[in-house]
């Protein structure tokens, strides 16, 4: 599966890169406000000299009245301070020159002096200018404004030196910070990914190559132990697939070569005894001395047992290679009837009672009548033989029409597939024969098609009747099955209905 999305690399140098920004980001601006601070201090220092040099100097004067005015105007001329204003105790003004800001600012420091800041914020930095105001004894109160158009130029220039010191300095620290996580981690990882793909793709020989002193490189290597294990366990799947494949062909061909047995025995066992009587006729015959009628009646049973012979290879013959005659519509319920009538002048037929539930317009099935009436009697007849001797005997024969899906051969289920793309499903015809005989007995059940297999005595039933019936409905494309009746049995012939209904 394709991943999307970014790689670990991106994510691990997007997480240096904001770090490292907002790391050097926040020094630098604890650097700035440092710097601001003690420019600020500088400013103050200055701004308590001129306060005290004022306080001095209005000492020194003895508290002269008029020495105020002029001591603040030159004092502010030496101090390079444009704005300045003397107030004395009682609010007259000594001396002012310049303007004085219309706000009362915000005050910074209060000490020996105060002072009051104008414009500036945590972001833009310290205000343009300063208002001190001191106390001087004698005149009153000495206000001036200090600029800081000087501390601001400077700040300028720390905070440009600033900028390119973090710049130079994340340049530095995502630089290396990528090379290390993309040495330990990145790099390894990556590998680890491609040697999984290579061991999905069926290369269980591969082996991730990381050697890392990290848990990266224990991932590696716990990995490369689950690889290894992995390896190991599927080629001794592999081992057991192959040996069971091998087992499953010898069981199979060991298996194919019992029936083939057992049927060369049956086959043997069936033609060796009309054989055997054959040959006690022919030894009769040759050794002469018999009157005409004896030798009449020891030929007539010699064509007979040849009679059995032939029949038997017959059956065989036709299971074996089915002759490709042509097949034409058969009327179902008719040849059930003229079969059961031809069957009833039998002896096993006596006392045989027939309830017929024939289905109205069932379709024709395509086949050789003649094979069809043989595939009916057998089941007849053995239904026949199965009530023999007991008071009850009913044949009860049902036709019907069924639409069954066309794929019965596969054992594919309705569920396996798309309904659209199941094969239409066929129209068959299902006749059932149910007798209220002794039954099959639960052991048999599973070999009533084997061929040979009958419960009937010697000369009565080969075990080829059912093998043969049912091998002549497989050719048409049907099927035969049984199962238990209560009393009795009930065998069910299901046959696709010739093409263009009834
Ligand atoms: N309707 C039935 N009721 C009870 N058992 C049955 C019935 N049909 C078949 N069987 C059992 O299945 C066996 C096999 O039947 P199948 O028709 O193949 O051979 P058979 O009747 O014994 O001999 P054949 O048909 O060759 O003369 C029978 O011997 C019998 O045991
Ligand atoms: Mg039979």
């Amino acid at each position: 599966m394709k991943r999307k999305g970014q790689g670990i690399r991106f994510q691990l140098t997007a997480g240096i890169v904001l770090m490292t920004i907002a790391g050097i980001g926040l020094v630098g601006l604890m650097s700035i406000k440092i710097a601001e601070r003690s420019a600020l201090q500088w400013k103050l220092s200055q701004a308590e000299g001129i306060a005290g040099f004022m306080r001095a100097s209005m000492r020194l004067s003895d508290g002269g009245q008029g020495w105020g005015g002029k001591l603040a105007a030159s004092l502010a001329d030496e101090a390079g301070i444009a704005d300045f204003r003397l107030t004395a105790p009682d609010g007259r003004q000594l001396a002012s020159s310049g303007s004085m800001p219309s706000g009362p600012g915000k005050l910074v420091y209060s000490g020996s002096v105060e002072a009051y800041m104008y414009g500036g914020s945590f972001l833009t930095g310290i205000g343009e200018f300063m208002r001190v105001s001191a106390n001087v004894p004698g005149a009153g109160r000495f206000e001036f404004i200090l600029s800081l158009a000087e501390v601001n130029e400077d700040m300028a220039a720390v905070r440009k030196l600033l900028a390119f010191y973090a710049i130079i300095d994340s340049i530095v620290i995502i630089g290396f910070g990528v090379y290390f996580l993309s040495r330990s981690i990145v790099q390894p990882l990556k590998k680890l990914e491609e040697s999984a793909k290579r061991i999905a793709g069926g290369k269980l020989y591969d082996r991730a190559d990381v050697a890392v002193d990290n848990e990266v490189g224990s991932l590696a290597s716990s990995f490369n132990s689950m690889a290894e294990r992995l390896e190991d366990e599927i080629k001794s799947l592999e081992r057991v697939n192959l040996e069971l494949t091998t087992a499953q062909d010898e069981l199979l061909r060991n298996s194919t070569l019992a029936a083939v047995g057992r049927l060369a025995a049956g086959i043997a066992h069936e033609i060796g005894n009309p054989l055997g009587a054959l040959n006690g006729y022919i030894d009769i015959l040759s050794r002469g001395g018999l009157d005409p009628a004896e030798e009449k009646e020891i030929i007539g049973r010699a064509a007979r047992e040849s009679d059995r012979i032939d029949s038997i290879v017959r059956d065989f013959l036709e299971v074996a290679r089915p002759a490709k005659k042509a097949l034409f519509p058969v009327d179902v319920n008719s040849l059930l009837r003229e079969t059961l009538e031809g069957l009833s002048v039998r002896a096993d037929f006596g006392g045989v009672a027939t309830d017929l539930a024939f289905g109205q317009g069932i379709p024709h099935v395509m086949a050789e009548e003649g094979k069809l009436r043989q595939v009916f009697s057998n089941i007849f007849i053995n239904a026949a033989q199965a009530m023999e001797g007991m008071e009850k005997k009913t044949i009860t024969v049902s036709t019907a029409a069924e639409s069954r899906p066309a794929a019965v051969k596969s054992g594919r289920r309705r569920g396996d597939a798309p309904a659209e793309r199941l094969p239409a499903p066929r129209e068959f015809v299902l006749v059932s024969i149910k007798d209220t005989g002794a039954g099959v007995q639960a052991d048999d059940s599973s070999k009533i098609f084997d061929p040979f297999f009958t419960t009937k005595e010697v000369g009565k039933g080969t075990g080829l009747g059912l093998f043969v019936s049912q091998s002549i409905i497989k050719a048409y494309g049907g099927e035969i099955t049984f199962r238990g009746a209560d009393p009795g049995s009930e065998f069910t012939i299901a046959l696709p209905a010739a093409e263009g209904g009834a």
